[in-house]
């Protein structure tokens, strides 16, 4: 069997409890074989100043490095006032530059967000794919990912409680999967 595919996993909240870090931790411990799923931490990264680009500083390289050496990435986010958290957009921007360096470019993504509430962060989802554009990460369009009801998700360990929500996630990386060998396959198509 082929290498898995290296997949970054970005988590857009910096939160101890975070209900969207255990969704991402319980999905890169029940990953699908074709995929190695790794959280590239965003935690430690200074807010995003163009006056650093030709200097940058440690966490930035690293980051920017970690991004570079994944073949996809999946962002895994909550919704803050109907948009992405402004760590994850700064975490986005800081990984896009220098002008021209982008280390996102081209690289399959997919977006799965997740809030207590009952349309599943759809704003946050929907404000982070206009910039998967504009990056040119081609996203997984289907199926959408928008969970709610997050806080009754997790149980004491931080697994899944509920089987209907592991099969979804399960059906989301099978699709993920595929879509990252369908533009690996066709690059820039
Ligand atoms: C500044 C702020 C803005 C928020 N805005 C939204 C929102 O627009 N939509 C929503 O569903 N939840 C919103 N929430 C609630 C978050 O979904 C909730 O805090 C969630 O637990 C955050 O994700 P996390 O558990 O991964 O940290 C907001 C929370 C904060 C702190």
């Amino acid at each position: 069997m082929a290498n898995p595919r290296r997949v970054a996993v970005v988590v857009g909240s910096l939160r101890k409890g975070s209900f969207n870090r255990k969704l991402a931790q319980a999905i890169v411990a029940g990953a699908p074989a074709g995929l190695a799923l790794e959280i590239v931490e965003i935690r430690e990264l200074p807010l995003y100043n163009q006056d650093d680009d030709a200097d940058p500083p440690a966490a930035t390289k690293a980051f920017r490095q970690k991004i570079a050496a994944a073949e996809a990435v999946l962002f895994v986010t909550p919704e803050y006032n109907r948009s992405v958290p402004g760590v994850l957009k700064n975490a986005i921007d800081i990984a896009s530059r220098p002008y021209g360096q982008s280390a996102w470019n081209g690289k399959p993504a997919a977006v799965i967000s997740l809030s207590p509430g009952a349309i599943g962060g759809f704003g946050a989802n929907h404000h982070l794919r206009q910039s998967l554009v504009f990056l040119n990460m081609p996203a997984l369009q289907q199926p959408e990912a928008y969970i709610g009801g997050a806080a009754d998700l997790f149980d004491e360990s931080g697994a899944l409680k509920k089987p209907e929500t592991k099969q979804f996630v399960d059906k989301i990386l099978a699709a993920f999967a595929t879509w990252i060998e369908r533009v690996a396959a066709k690059p820039g198509a």
